[in-house]
């Protein structure tokens, strides 16, 4: 990252930027493209996920079909997006905080549904859903199928087939290694609707900079807009590079073993962990549930120990390059603070 950081450097002081930083964001779509079995055409390049999401449902006519499922576990940038849209029901797959499967899908999607919106691992908890399986039930009855990948693109083999969904959204800055400020939106049919977001780099030649005329490429570009964060191009170019040449199987195998150790180890002294109901379905990182997650975050970070607090948890994530090492050091941190603190009863669950 700091490499590419420094090409950037490099190259805003060289002739030609603009078209350096154009070439920069189709690397990184092709990159992306390759990570999960699309076609380039099929990739947009967008700031984040909630645009993400609001470009997939911008301009659909829900019609008799105005339901989407979804999950209270889902990210809340996304959920946002489908209850913000004037004329859709948002079903529930349960309350909030409750662990959500995969089968808490299937009973709402009915011939009503328009989308259901699942995501691959949930942002707080890390539970894994069998995304093909809910897309085949939502297939079955005519509904579409949006993806949110954020928590498992770049830990785990994502195949665009496999899954069977319409759209999917990742963002570069976390498990992908790159920094916030770029999200790839894949889109199965990229030439449906305009969406409602546009800017110049939207147009079917966006060189041609013709301020009257509004049309529309067939692939998935359609759906970006202006500048984008060229920074986080770069590095998303960068992250991109490295996860692709890791074995993704593997790398699933060694985050879930490590933590499902860290989960061991710290449930035996009194940490309360939430895990997935199986292992196979263990996202990356471990939610250790702490009320003043931000608290213990501050404490660890000021010893080298970053984390992320969310929503009463501390996320712990682990990656490829991840050691037994580092979940050591994190358990020994955690106890250190108990000790000075209060302690806490609990274990897995
Ligand atoms: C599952 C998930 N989706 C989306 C996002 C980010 O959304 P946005 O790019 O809209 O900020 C995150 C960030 O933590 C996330 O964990």
């Amino acid at each position: 990252m700091e490499q590419a950081l420094s090409w950037l450097m490099r190259d805003l002081s060289g002739p030609g930027f603009w078209r350096e930083c154009e070439d920069q964001v189709e690397r990184a779509r092709a990159l992306f493209a390759a990570l999960v079995g699309a076609d380039v055409e099929q990739v947009a390049v967008l700031p984040n996920a909630s645009v993400a999401a609001y470009q997939a449902v911008s301009r659909r006519r829900w019609r008799r079909r105005r339901d989407v499922v979804a999950t209270p576990a889902e990210f809340p940038g996304v959920a946002h997006t489908w209850l913000n849209q004037p004329t859709v029901r948002v079903r529930w797959t349960g309350p909030p905080g409750a662990a959500v499967r995969t089968g808490d899908f299937l009973p709402l999607i009915t011939a009503r549904t328009g989308l259901v919106s699942v995501p691959a691992v949930t942002y707080r908890d890390s539970t894994g859903l069998d995304v093909a399986c809910i897309a085949r039930a939502a297939h079955d009855v005519g509904a579409r199928v949006f993806v949110d990948a954020y928590q498992a693109a770049g830990v785990m083999p994502l195949h665009v087939d496999t899954l069977g969904c319409d759209y999917l959204v990742a963002g570069a800055g976390k498990y992908l290694m790159g920094l916030p400020g770029v999200a790839f939106l894949y889109i199965r049919h990229p030439d449906g609707p305009a969406p409602a977001l546009t800017g110049w780099l939207g147009r079917a030649d966006p060189r041609a900079l013709r301020a009257t005329v509004l049309d529309w490429p067939s692939q998935a570009r359609r759906y970006e807009t202006g500048t984008p964060c060229v920074a986080s191009v770069y590095a998303a170019v960068a992250g991109l590079r490295l996860v692709n040449g890791l074995d993704l199987d593997e790398v699933r195998r060694h985050t879930q073993r490590l933590v499902s150790e860290a989960a061991r180890r710290l449930g035996a002294f009194g940490e309360v962990v939430r895990v997935a109901a199986a292992p196979d379905a263990q996202g990356a990182h471990l939610a250790l549930v702490d009320p003043q997650a931000e608290i213990l975050a501050g404490w660890l970070a000021e010893r080298g120990v970053i984390t992320a607090p969310r929503a009463g948890v501390l996320r712990l994530a682990v990656h490829a390059y991840s050691t037994d090492e580092d979940i050591d050091v994190v358990c020994d941190a955690v106890a250190t603070y108990r000790r000075h603190h209060h302690r806490r009863s609990g274990g897995i669950r």
